[in-house]
């Protein structure tokens, strides 16, 4: 039975017992913190089993797409080690919300694994396990399914832990949980290993096919366990294993799916089809973990998500290149993988293009290192040394882009010991040497255990407030004078502090007006959450704790900042619009001068799409939309729609700006009035960050005013060094380049006929007679290799018989010719003087024993290395 009809079989199933059939939710879970990816097809229900959500329906069923790598759940190490392990699979699973419990969910499972009239497994193949202490469970499979006792293990907390156990199942370190029973089905005594519960309960005999999970408790932060408002059901049943047995093979990986994979991997890599060759498993394996991935909108990075996708794909070409594939050839097997699943998820063919071009770069990039990498790897385990050094490790994750859990693959592999702990001192102290370096910042470290301070700045400029602190330096004091540098906190304040990409500002703190004192203001920066540090120096008089001043922040350069933020949220909308939803928000600054924006994003952005995103933002600044500011909850302001940072902290009550419907994000920064406010917005630069990561940056306003006239003023300078007239420039500018070719092309001529004109004097007045060998060695100046060479064949046909050694210091290179007569290559060989001379000019040569060419770097030495020919011939004839 094919896959995808098992699929739909289990669908139906549970449909004709009154389940509603759900779609698969994404790998990435909407806005839960708590778990990476989805690891069950549970997670889109959490709420539900929580008792927060309530759905129309209390039974769902659904093929659920799956992702464990990274986190609780991680069987990445086991891939390509087991007949059964995945990064990807998918989850068969039915639930129940408070509906039915233990009787339904126990009595369902067996009515579809073993009803004639859907799978009909053999019942004496299967057997099950409960919690250890559950034993409802226990006698419901044993009294009213008819399991006999002996086939029902009990399995206790087997992991160091109260209810840590596999027969106790967590989503994750929190949320919903509870005991499980399991179903095994039995490959037989010709596959090695033992019942669940044994000491080889690891072998791929046994293998785990359904696991019905009791949920009934939810667990807190701190470990302990609250019971759900209603008992619930959830469970998962792997697709792929449910295949194996179905299909009457051995292991997953020779189900029909992932066979086509395997092949897919074999023909790419060069090597012949087999099940016995891990790293064709592996591949297999992670192609669909890593297209998957993209087509849910993950790119590879450097943090979280995007991590655990460039560990997999570096993980898969690793193994590609332990095949002899030293090429690119990861992303061909999407078109294999949208063959074989693209029916059952349609993204796969819609996304394919983005897809490939994603895991393409992803592997360029680590091409690049993978090479040297390997033999640093080697090299540091000469000597036949079975423990591979932290140092290494540490070098080749830094420096060549070998993720820790490559490595590990590596050694186990080999048989090799890593030195985990060693790896991970290198990487603490790495870590310490990034921090001591980072940008030093006066508020950095400062002790304060004082008052808040109160922000006004979004409505005021200017604010009355008192001086609550000091700092001279890092030390807290009661005082500064004129001249010192330090940080002032005060109760009240208008200036922003840096947050959120918003650099902090600038203005003045003064006492009676800056008579009595005066301090600039160049920075802002938060001493701790709350408590705001102005930055500067005291310009004049003295300032006290206690002191009222007037803090005033520098309008114009706000305004100017204002404008880059506001246009930063309009950018990052038209980036979406433009380049599609995968865009995501990787970091930004904005200051009064520009903003720099850095997005998800495989590739650079071509000319037009820069000047689609220009022209969409200038279109909505021209529209004048209010900028709405409003106060909601978190979870109010994601219902409108507005766009959080994945991974940030956002508080109880959230801020959310609103630009008419063009833009809706979350943000505490300051902002424009009016969309027109912002005048013109201009992009000045687009570049690549990280893989996969793009930055662009904008200017508003007066900046993107000055941008442009110095854009033009340097436009009309180059229209009158060319002597076009306006608007003719790039004409001229190509005239002017067809003519210095053909005066290039010339002047190369006439040189090459002046050096044919040497040829004479050469056999005359250049020739030496060496042990009666005719032997010519000249430096003919300022011609190319090809004329040389033209003059060479000239040369040999003049003298007949000889050795003829020419070169010529062109273009700030030598090139060297040297030729001997075939009558003469036994005695000497011209590969043998060409590199003579070579090896004094910087350089190196070979070649036939009867002309070789060669090179040089250093023409101040070609005299000399021309004179030595004489005296080395001698010696050889
Ligand atoms: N949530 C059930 C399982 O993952 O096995």
């Amino acid at each position: 039975m094919k896959t995808a009809e098992i699929r739909q079989k289990f669908l139906d199933f549970f449909a004709s017992k009154h389940h509603q059939v759900v779609a698969s939710s994404p790998l990435v879970p909407n806005n839960d913190p708590t778990i990476m990816f989805t690891v069950a097809g549970m997670v889109q229900f959490k709420d539900c089993f929580l008792g927060f959500d309530k759905r129309a329906y209390t039974r769902a069923t659904t093929s659920q797409k799956c992702l464990r790598a990274g986190g609780k759940h991680n069987d990445l190490e086991n891939v390509g080690y087991t007949a059964r392990h995945h990064t990807f699979f998918e989850m068969l699973g039915n639930f129940s919300f408070g509906d039915y419990f233990k009787h339904d969910a126990i009595t369902f499972a067996w009515e579809f694994l073993t009803s004639p009239q859907w799978l009909n497994l053999p019942k004496d193949k299967l057997m099950v396990t409960v919690y250890a202490s559950d034993d409802e469970a226990f006698d419901i499979w044993n009294k009213t399914v008819g399991v006999p006792a002996e086939k029902i293990v009990r399995i206790g907390d087997n992991k160091g832990a109260p209810y840590a156990s596999d027969n106790f199942w967590t989503m994750g370190d929190t949320g919903p949980c509870g005991p499980c029973t399991e179903i095994f089905y039995d490959h037989g005594p010709s596959v090695a290993g033992g019942p669940p519960g044994s000491p080889d309960e690891d072998g791929d005999r046994y293998m785990e096919i359904w696991n019905n999970v009791f949920m009934q408790f939810n667990r807190d932060e701190t470990g302990t366990l609250h019971p759900l408002p209603k008992p619930s059901v959830d469970t998962g049943m792997g697709l792929e294993r449910l295949s194996t047995v179905l299909q009457g093979v051995k292991s997953n990986y020779e189900t029909d799916i992932l066979a086509d994979l395997v092949r897919a991997a074999a023909r790419e890599t060069g090597v012949a089809y087999s099940q016995d060759v891990p790293s064709l498993k592996v591949i297999a394996d992670h192609i669909r973990a890593c297209a998957f991935l993209v087509a849910d909108g993950v790119l590879p990075s450097n943090e979280g998500r995007g991590y655990v996708l460039r560990r997999i794909v570096r993980r898969a070409v690793r193994h590609g290149y332990k095949l002899g594939q030293k090429n690119v050839f990861f992303h061909k097997l999407v078109d294999d993988l949208a063959r074989v699943m693209g029916d059952a998820y349609p993204q796969l063919r819609e996304g394919q293009a983005k897809v490939e071009d994603a895991l393409r770069a992803e592997e360029e990039q680590f091409a690049r290192t993978l090479d040297i990498g390997m033999a640093l790897l080697e090299k540091s385990l000469e000597g036949g040394k079975t423990v591979l050094d932290g140092k290494t490790a540490f070098t080749l994750h830094s420096t060549y882009g070998f993720p820790i859990d490559l490595t590990a693959d590596i050694c186990r592999e080999r048989n090799l010991e890593l030195d985990m702990a060693g790896y991970e001192r290198e990487l603490k102290e790495e870590q310490e040497r990034g921090r001591a370096a980072g940008s030093f910042k006066m508020t950095a470290g400062l002790a304060y255990d004082g008052n808040a301070s109160t922000f006004h700045g979004y409505t005021e400029v200017s604010t009355e407030a008192t001086v609550i602190a000091l700092y001279k330096g890092s030390e807290q004091v009661q005082q500064l004078d004129a001249g010192d540098d330090g940080v002032v906190v005060l109760d009240n304040t208008p200036f922003y502090a840096e947050s959120g990409g918003q650099a902090g500002d600038v203005g003045e703190i003064s006492v009676a007006g800056g008579l009595n004192a005066l301090f600039d203001v160049t920075d802002t920066q938060k001493v701790k959450a709350d408590v705001f540090g102005h930055q500067g120096k005291l310009a004049r008089g003295s300032l006290k704790v206690g002191d009222s001043v007037t803090a005033t922040i520098d309008l114009h350069k706000r305004h100017a900042t204002q404008r880059n933020h506001s246009a930063t949220h309009l950018l990052h909308a038209a980036l979406r619009d433009v380049l599609g939803p995968h865009v995501e928000q990787k970091g930004s600054l904005v200051t009064f001068e520009r903003t720099r924006f850095d997005f998800s994003h495989p590739k650079a952005l071509t000319a037009e799409e820069i000047a689609k995103i220009e022209a969409l933002v200038n279109h909505v600044v021209m529209a004048n939309h209010a900028v709405d500011v409003g106060l909601m909850s978190y979870d109010d302001a994601i219902k409108a729609g507005a766009m959080a940072l994945f991974g940030e902290k956002y508080g109880d009550e959230v801020r959310v700006l609103k630009m008419g419907e063009f833009s809706t994000e979350l943000c505490g920064g300051t902002h424009v009035h009016r969309t027109g406010d912002i005048g013109f917005f201009k992009i000045v630069a687009e570049s690549g960050v990280a893989a996969g990561i793009r930055r662009v940056e904008a200017v508003t306003g007066e900046g993107a005013l000055a941008t442009v006239q110095a854009l033009e003023s340097e436009l009309k300078a180059a229209t009158g060094v060319a002597g076009a007239q306006p608007g003719e420039l790039v004409n001229k500018l190509e005239k002017l380049q067809a003519e210095l070719k053909a005066a290039q092309k010339e002047a190369q001529q006439l040189k090459s006929q002046m050096a044919f004109g040497q040829l004479d004097q050469l056999v005359g007045l250049g020739m030496l007679t060496i042990k009666d060998v005719k032997v010519v060695v000249s430096n003919v100046d300022g011609v190319d290799g090809g004329t040389l060479r033209e003059m060479s064949d000239k040369l040999m046909d003049r003298i007949g018989s000889g050795i003829a050694v020419l070169a010529s210091a062109y273009d700030g290179k030598v090139s060297i010719i040297a030729r001997v007569s075939k009558d003469l290559t036994g005695k000497v060989k011209a590969g043998e003087i060409a590199n003579h001379v070579a090896s004094q000019v910087g350089g190196k040569g070979g070649g036939r024993p009867d002309m070789a060419q060669a090179g040089g770097t250093q023409p101040e030495n070609l005299p000399d290395a021309l004179k030595s020919v004489g005296a080395w011939v001698d010696a050889k004839l």
